[in-house]
């Protein structure tokens, strides 16, 4: 990949060029790459591999930006891409070890193609020990970064070519705290380049210049605006409206490696919209750890006020947003989503427990109680509403009475769709320091349980709606049968139905007609949907 023009544009003077501002220093090394990946006469390849949550998959949607903007095509098969990302998620064990086995089988892939580039960021790479242990067993990874730089990508790659071609660059902090990076390798290459007329010498620095280029950092409060993103759908955004978490649940990682809340400004979230409806886009979902804590100014039920209107003008038909922290869900923000015209008549309300006692070792700032009261409030101001919930079995000294607990709640609130996860102890959070002495069979059998009651709900709830007229997006070609459209409801109900492929990213009528037990297949009926709400 190294050829004579490439030499020119690693040269130290074009590194040392870059401006320090943001996002000007990203859009100049852009620009330097284009050069490399965009002026050849073949197309260079990219595969961005998505871990995790709806944050992560925003997080790759920019990823994937800053890469077609180089000059690279997206969307490769990860075996025989030239450049390889993985976008990591650390919330619970099972979603480590997905990265070691994929990585594993990229390994050979690497030793064909020694220019392949590949590259690990994400929530993993928050976590020092995860770093070193890329570093010393998969040392074939070439760049690492974490959650709060990954508008640097730019920078790193362009950092990585130079390093390819003899040239290591210390970082500058710049204040920042810096959790770890490749500095050293800047000052261990003076070292080595003293000995660089031996044989021995010039392997080591040979070696040297194959080890990652890392940039992690520990915090940050900035929020870079203004870099590209290209969306997975073309009619359908994730929009960040703040990044971190306050709330530090004590089981869960996410407050350590994605850091605190910081909110963007409306007038930022606002163009984004604006810029996504003038190409096309008809759903957004806004995104944040906890939405309700939103405090750009105004709290997140004025925000979402705002936006409502917003899509009046610009022609953006649903919004939906999550997550939502049932302590801080207010009767405005009810109010403001039953008044809408545009907000989804859907809400994801985690109550990952209906033990009082439980709750509180969760540090959760709820009880049974309120979580029914609040899911209640919700009904009676929308009584065609669907919730949805997270639900942790497992939790350390969860006895059977704590469990019944949550299967109570359950029973009572009859959610339309529950993500349950068995407790995953993750270090460093206050949890991981609880003594736990419920055998895994008992937890597994509980686990088992409450799928087994949550799918009987679910289907009920299901067939309730069989033969209701409803709004329905279509997104793409059922993967099982090319005869039929997949759309989601209002409500995120799955439905196939056959049709033309040519009503993709439109929202038509359909009528419900079979319950599968977790999607329906319905018909269209009309030509254009005035986007009739369930019941309606
Ligand atoms: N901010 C969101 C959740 C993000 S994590 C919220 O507060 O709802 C998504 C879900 O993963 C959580 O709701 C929880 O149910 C689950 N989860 C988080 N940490 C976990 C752990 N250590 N073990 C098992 N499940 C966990
Ligand atoms: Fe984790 Fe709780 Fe924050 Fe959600 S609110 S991300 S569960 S700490
Ligand atoms: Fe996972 Fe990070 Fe999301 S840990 S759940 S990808 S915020």
């Amino acid at each position: 990949m190294i050829s004579e023009s490439l030499k020119e544009l690693l040269k130290d003077d074009v590194f040392a060029a870059a401006p320090a501002e943001e996002p000007q220093r990203q859009h100049y090394f852009i620009e330097q790459l284009k050069k490399v990946f965009g002026g050849s006469d073949r197309r260079y390849t990219a595969a961005v591999v998505t871990f995790g949550c709806q944050m992560n998959a925003r997080d790759s949607e920019k990823l994937e930006g800053i890469l077609s903007e180089i000059g690279f095509a997206t969307g490769a098969d990860e075996q025989d891409a030239d450049f390889v990302a993985f976008n990591t998620c650390t919330v619970r064990e099972n979603a480590n070890e997905h990265l070691y086995g994929r990585l594993g089988r990229l390994k050979s892939a690497k030793t064909k193609n020694r220019d392949m580039i590949i590259s690990v960021c994400g929530c993993m790479m928050q976590e020092a020990d995860e770093i070193e242990k890329l570093r010393s067993r998969y040392s074939f990874v070439d760049i690492i970064f974490g959650t709060h730089n990954l508008y640097t990508f730019p920078e790193l790659l362009f950092r990585l070519l130079r390093k390819r071609s003899g040239s290591v660059d210390a970082f500058d902090d710049n204040g920042i705290r810096m959790l770890t990076s490749s500095s050293d390798d800047a000052v261990r290459l003076d070292r080595l380049m003293r000995y660089s007329g031996t044989a021995s010498g010039q392997k080591d620095i040979e070696k040297l210049l194959r080890r990652p280029v890392v940039s992690v950092w520990e915090g940050s409060d900035r929020i870079v605006e203004k870099l590209p993103s290209k969306r997975k759908y073309p009619f359908k955004q994730g929009i960040n409206i703040m990044f971190g978490c306050n709330n530090f649940c004590s089981y869960c990682i996410v407050p350590y490696v994605r850091g605190r809340e910081k909110s963007r400004l409306p007038e930022e979230i606002f163009d984004e919209i604006r810029a996504a409806a003038s190409e096309g886009v008809k759903e957004i979902m806004l995104l944040g750890q906890n939405v309700n804590s939103y405090s750009g100014g105004i709290n997140f039920a004025q925000l979402l006020r705002q936006i409502d209107s917003l899509c009046d003008e610009t022609g953006i038909e649903r919004i939906r947003f999550m997550t939502s922290h049932p302590k801080d869900l207010s009767d405005e923000l009810i109010e403001v989503m039953a008044s809408s015209k545009h907000v989804c008549r859907q809400f994801h309300l985690p109550l990952q427990s209906g033990s009082d006692r439980i709750l509180k070792l969760m540090n959760r700032h709820y009880d049974k109680e309120r979580f029914l009261e609040r899911a209640a409030a919700l009904k009676a101001a929308m009584p065609d509403i669907s919730i949805s919930t997270d639900i942790i079995v497992g939790f350390p000294g969860e006895t059977e009475r704590d469990f019944l607990e949550t299967l109570d709640v359950l029973g009572r609130v009859r959610f339309d769709s529950a993500f349950t996860f068995i407790y995953s102890r993750r270090e460093g959070t206050p949890a991981a320091a609880l003594e736990d002495p419920t055998e895994e069979s008992v937890i597994k059998e509980r686990f088992e349980r409450l799928l087994g009651f949550q799918n009987g709900i679910v289907e009920e709830n299901l067939n309730a709606l069989a033969g209701k007229k409803c709004g329905v997006l279509f997104e793409e070609i059922s993967e099982y049968d090319p005869g039929l459209i997949t759309g989601k409801t209002e409500q995120g109900i799955t439905v196939h139905v056959p049709a033309d492929p040519g009503i993709i990213g439109q929202i038509r009528d359909v009528v419900l007609e079979e319950n599968h037990k977790f999607y329906f297949t319905g018909s269209l009926v009309g030509k254009e949907s005035n986007a009739t709400r369930i019941g309606g």
